[in-house]
């Protein structure tokens, strides 16, 4: 139902106006360098909110500018928007990539990976309402038939629970943070401090609480680097920083939606501390 607003390769779902299958295939032989920094999700999972985190901390020490927007500052690397290879090391990226094509190079442990999830159902809930405001993508005509789309992956970066699992199964061969958008929700202070030390990066407190402040959820709602407002009208009608909460799921799906949520085959074999998350 994408039509060609899609376009495919290896079995994975990608928006033809940000990107090609030629280049999703070049990247394959993209270099990366050990200071690389990425960010990657599935759409919807709190993307821009790990963004913001990540660009705050860089720009404490000047290296990223301030000015620009944080998909300037952490571009997406599957989006043909820029001359990576020529960015001032360490070079953020943002992705929504499936781990079968992101760039081999980092399986050998090089770079960073931030992976960032959030419970599906949460997640389905934020995608519907995106995909009702951004231009680019098919408007559903109600939630219920979202759902099906979901659940079967016929959305631009395919399957929650495929992406989730795929990484998961393949974490020994990357030097990779697993972190949930609950988590940040219930300590952001603590998440912050994961990603510093994660990142081998010493903030002072003070330095901290200036981060943990521009990430908070109405100071980023008011922040228009943050929140995307320089999309114009007619490509993006509705809101990035949207309701921001755990659990408003249960204000849209139906008790049958949320069980068989709970039992798609591909949520079993994930660890507990995901399948919390999952079932959340
Ligand atoms: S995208 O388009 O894939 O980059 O979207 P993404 O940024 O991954 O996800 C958008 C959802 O993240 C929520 N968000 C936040 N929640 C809490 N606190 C902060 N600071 C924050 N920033 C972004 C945003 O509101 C979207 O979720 P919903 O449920 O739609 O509100």
């Amino acid at each position: 139902q994408l039509g060609n607003r899609l376009c495919r390769y290896k079995n994975y779902n990608f928006l033809s106006s940000y990107t090609t299958a030629e280049y999703i295939d070049s990247l394959q032989s993209f270099e990366i360098r050990d200071s690389d920094v990425f960010l990657v999700s599935y759409p919807k999972s709190g993307t821009i909110w790990a963004q913001q985190i990540i660009t705050s901390i860089y720009e404490l020490d000047g290296h990223v500018n301030e000015y620009l927007t944080n998909s300037q500052k952490m571009p997406w690397l599957e989006f043909t928007w820029g001359a990576y290879t020529r960015r001032p090391s360490p070079r953020l990226f943002t992705s929504h990539l499936p781990q079968v094509l992101m760039p081999p190079g980092l399986m050998d442990k090089k770079g960073k990976i931030v992976y960032l999830m959030r419970n599906p159902k949460d997640n389905m809930v934020s995608y519907y309402h995106f995909s009702n405001s951004l231009a680019d993508l098919e408007t559903p005509q109600s939630f219920a038939q979202f759902f099906e789309w979901y659940l079967t992956g016929n959305v631009p970066a395919s399957s929650w629970f495929d992406h989730v699992r795929e990484w998961y199964s393949n974490r020994d061969q990357y030097n990779i943070l697993f972190l949930t958008y609950e988590e940040m929700i219930l300590d952001l202070k603590g998440s912050v401090k994961k990603i510093c030390n994660f990142l081998g990066i010493n903030l002072t407190e003070a330095a901290i609480s200036q981060v943990v402040e521009k990430a908070k959820f109405e100071k980023m709602k008011n922040d228009s680097k943050a929140n995307y407002e320089h999309l114009p009208p007619e490509k993006f009608s509705g809101k990035f920083l949207r309701k921001g909460q755990i659990g408003d799921w249960k204000n849209t799906l139906t008790v049958a939606q949320s069980e068989r949520v709970d039992q798609v085959p591909a949520l079993q074999g994930l660890p507990v501390k995901i399948l919390a998350v999952a079932c959340c």
